[in-house]
């Protein structure tokens, strides 16, 4: 099961993750080929092992010396702006539903991030209420996985506060969408926390030991930030200097990987094949949300920009528009590549366009149907996110209080 559903994600991190000699065998047992050990590195002074799992392992008193096993734990989460729309869908909450059955997973709303650019404070909540009921309604099984809202959890923000004093400013300047958005915002009126936002992200991730980390592509500069930055954690306070100060020694945070998938990685803009679909381009008609109604799905595919060229075709670099539709198309109708190029490759726009409104009006139309019914209840969705923030508190706190006490701070 996870190799079947590791094999779908690309790791896409240039540098190895450090194993724990247990973890190294799981691993190596369904992602051997993507994933390289390093047992050595820049900031490791040589650790082997990880903090804390003891809220991801599963023991019985018989074989807790010999045989342990360790649910590998994944993290993620939606900023609530804006509409949730397919590229978010596509790149992320879709993939996180099969994760769910295998792994450990908490997926959270990430509020705090939702303040770095101006804001609606009256839209705020109603926005981090109604994501919560996508994710649900998209197939995340409360059951299974934590959901929760991510100013809900103290600790997010305390870490961050920690991890700054740690995060050299060069690192942040360097960061895309910080530039991007700044020059966007007119640089010199943007608040700080854009520049800052990636040290919470990176606290999100280490806050729970996580394994992995199921985003698009365009996350990808942020986890490896937060790879990092656990790295020179880890060596700046773990260790032998952990452990001088009575800790446990060893790594302070695990570091994290990337899982991004092969198709959906970045879903682009319908009015231009060469921009990332996103939530902050001003026309409706550059994305499908999730939410929207059956026609105007039909009237943004209607009208979405396309090109003269003769068929159908994948991977045609001159051709970005084609690409995506036909790889929108594959994702949602569930068929493989080879399966849609070969349907496609005598079809011309008129004729695919339909089939695409189709396959998105069956695939959307059930996750909006039960987001009325979720959204409606809202006794439920409290109860969820209150249980969400609990489960992940409690892992949370234990990691703050490792980092507290590696850092030399006086205990409570
Ligand atoms: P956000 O809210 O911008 O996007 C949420 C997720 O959707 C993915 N995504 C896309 N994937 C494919 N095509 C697109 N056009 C597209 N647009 C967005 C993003 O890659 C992301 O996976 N910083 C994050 C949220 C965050 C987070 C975290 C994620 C905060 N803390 C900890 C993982 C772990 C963000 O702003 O995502």
């Amino acid at each position: 099961m996870g190799r079947a559903i590791l094999s779908h994600f690309l790791i896409l991190s240039n540098s190895a993750p450090q194993l724990s000699s247990s973890s190294i065998s799981k691993l190596n047992g369904f992602a051997s080929r993507s994933v390289r050990i390093r047992q050595n590195s820049k900031y490791s002074n040589g650790f082997r092992c990880y903090c804390d799992v003891s809220h991801s392992q599963q023991t019985s008193p018989e074989d807790s010396r010999t045989s342990v096993t360790v649910k590998k734990r994944i993290v993620s989460g939606v900023q609530p702006t804006g509409s949730v729309h397919l590229g978010n869908y596509l790149g992320a909450i879709k993939n996180w539903i099969a994760l769910q059955n295998t792994y450990e997973t908490l997926f959270f709303i990430v509020d705090l991030h939702a303040i770095t650019l101006p804001y609606d404070t009256k839209e705020l909540s109603k926005a981090t209420r109604d994501t919560a009921a996508i994710y649900l309604a998209c197939g995340i099984d409360a059951s299974k996985a934590s959901v929760f809202v991510q100013s809900h959890v103290h600790a997010h923000v305390e870490l961050m506060w920690l991890l700054s004093s740690a995060t050299p400013i060069g690192w942040l300047n360097r960061m895309i969408q910080f530039k991007e958005k700044s020059r966007k915002a007119g640089d010199e009126n943007v608040g700080v926390a854009l520049l800052t936002y990636p040290v919470l992200m990176a606290s999100d991730i280490l806050l729970y030991q996580s394994d992995f980390v199921p985003v698009g592509e365009d996350q990808k500069q942020h986890l490896e930030l937060t790879r990092e930055l656990a790295e020179r954690v880890n060596y700046l306070y773990g260790g032998r200097k952990w452990k001088k100060l009575g800790g446990r020694g060893g790594a302070i945070f695990k570091v994290p990987e990337p899982l991004i998938p092969p198709a959906g990685a970045r879903v682009m803009s319908l009015t231009d094949g060469l921009s990332k679909m996103s939530k902050s381009a001003p026309s409706d008609q550059s994305r499908i949300n999730l939410l929207d109604p059956k026609d105007v799905i039909a009237n943004k595919i209607k009208r979405c920009k396309t090109d003269s060229f003769p068929a159908l075709e994948f991977d045609n670099p001159e051709r970005p528009e084609c690409n995506n539709l036909l790889s929108v198309y594959q994702l949602v109708s569930g068929k493989t590549k080879e399966d849609v190029a070969k349907e496609c490759q005598g079809l011309n726009w008129g004729s695919f366009k339909p089939l695409l409104t189709d396959a998105l009006i069956e695939h959307l139309h059930p996750i909006q149907v039960r987001y009325e019914e979720i959204h409606s209840d809202s006794a439920y969705l409290d109860s969820v996110l209150e249980e969400g923030a609990r489960k992940a508190s409690e892992i949370a706190d234990a990691t703050l209080k490792n980092v507290y006490q590696a850092m030399g701070f006086l205990r409570r």
